[in-house]
């Protein structure tokens, strides 16, 4: 198979985790007789200090132009202080709306081998695996006015939640459909008891819900969900919500499973191309000490190859490698446990990729 890849390191240990993905999907590419053809773009901090601007209209085009989109990280708090247009964030930002990658999917699911590194005891963990359709182009994070104004004749500011129906529809469809291939079961969370976006939403899930009569599906507040999945997160298989209850509860949900380094995500969009991320940030505090988790990254190629190439076979031999290390021991810091052996970013790497090789030899016939 050939594919073009767009490849975004961004800030931060951005660069060193994407670098030990590529490793991943370059063996990948040998060991199954693919083509990935990966082109370098810049977004965020980097790309502020070459261009002036976080996301450069050459990124919106070599992403337009590839068949899918890696991303690192960005930001960082040497770019804190500029104008907001400046800022790494709004190259995230942007390059979501600006490829409409409206449906943000952030599976969660709990390693047995990680249960210890979870700050909730291991009976309330285990067996946790639930998704996050987290709407990402819409909402407070969008709309307008946001800004700095007079409130009553006081200094004040102003945000903007709004959506527009169709936006809402969508989102609750993609996962409705994704509910269809899990156990069935979704839970729409929102603040219908205080925001009319929050009416409106509830109102669409019922209506989309008609649609799949073999889908449960249930509301609840956001305040609620939020104690709920640290009390109870198995009664959780799909949660599909606004994109900033969603930015909330997924780095929430992410810590059930002992860290924010091992999550993936892939945001979706009608037509593609699809991007995929960590959904940890840029730690910059320990970029380039070659310390960082690349798990979540390489777990972000392995949904990628499922997702946007349908090569389930070589998703699946990622998964499995990840798993075998992590119960061979090996750790990066976030994940320490007892009698584990604590390893660098490439270490890591070099240890799925190793154990990619011993898979493809023994069990899978290529
Ligand atoms: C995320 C991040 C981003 C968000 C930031 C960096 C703008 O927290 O992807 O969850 O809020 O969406
Ligand atoms: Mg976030």
């Amino acid at each position: 198979m050939n594919k073009r890849i767009a490849v975004l390191p961004g800030d931060g240990i951005g660069p060193e985790i994407v670098a030990g993905a590529v490793k991943i999907l370059q063996t990948i590419e040998t060991l199954y007789g693919h083509q990935f053809e990966l082109t370098y773009a810049d977004i965020g901090g980097c790309a502020t200090d070459k261009t002036g601007t976080p996301l450069p209209n050459e990124t919106i085009t070599i992403c337009k132009n590839s068949d899918a989109i890696l991303l690192g990280a960005v930001g960082g708090p040497k770019w804190d202080s500029l104008p907001v247009e400046k800022r790494p964030e709004q190259g995230l930002l942007k390059i979501r709306k600006a490829l409409n990658l409206f449906a943000n999917l952030r599976p969660t699911t709990c390693y047995e081998s990680l249960a210890e590194s979870s700050p909730l005891k291991k009976d309330i963990i285990e067996g946790v695996d639930l998704i996050v359709v987290r709407e990402l182009t819409g909402g407070i994070y969008f709309g307008t006015p946001s800004e700095r104004r007079e409130i009553d004749g006081k200094p004040g500011a102003v945000d903007t939640l709004q959506y527009k129906n169709e936006e809402i529809e969508r989102v609750i469809e993609k996962a409705f459909e994704v509910a269809k291939t899990r156990s069935k079961k979704i839970t729409s969370v929102d603040k219908a008891n205080v925001l009319e976006t929050s009416r409106v939403w509830r109102e669409i899930a019922n209506q989309v819900a008609e649609k799949y009569p073999d889908v449960l599906l249930e509301h609840m507040l956001v305040d609620n969900a939020a104690m709920q999945l640290i009390r109870n997160p198995k009664q959780f298989d799909v949660i599909v919500t606004e994109n900033m209850f969603g930015d909330i509860l997924s780095d929430e949900a992410s810590v059930l499973t002992g860290s924010l380094g091992m999550l993936a995500s892939s945001s979706l969009s009608e037509e593609g191309p699809y991007l995929y991320e960590p959904i940890h940030g840029s730690a910059p505090d320990i970029a380039g000490e070659n310390i960082a988790n690349p798990l979540a990254t390489i777990l972000s190629t392995s949904m990628m190859l499922r997702l946007s190439f349908q090569l389930d076979k070589e998703a699946t031999v990622i998964e499995e490698a990840v798993n075998n290390v992590l119960n061979k021991g090996y750790r990066t810091r976030d994940i320490l446990s007892p009698n584990c052996k604590i390893v660098s970013t490439n270490d890591m790497v070099e240890a799925v990729n190793k154990e990619i090789f011993e898979l493809v030899a023994s069990t899978h016939a290529i």
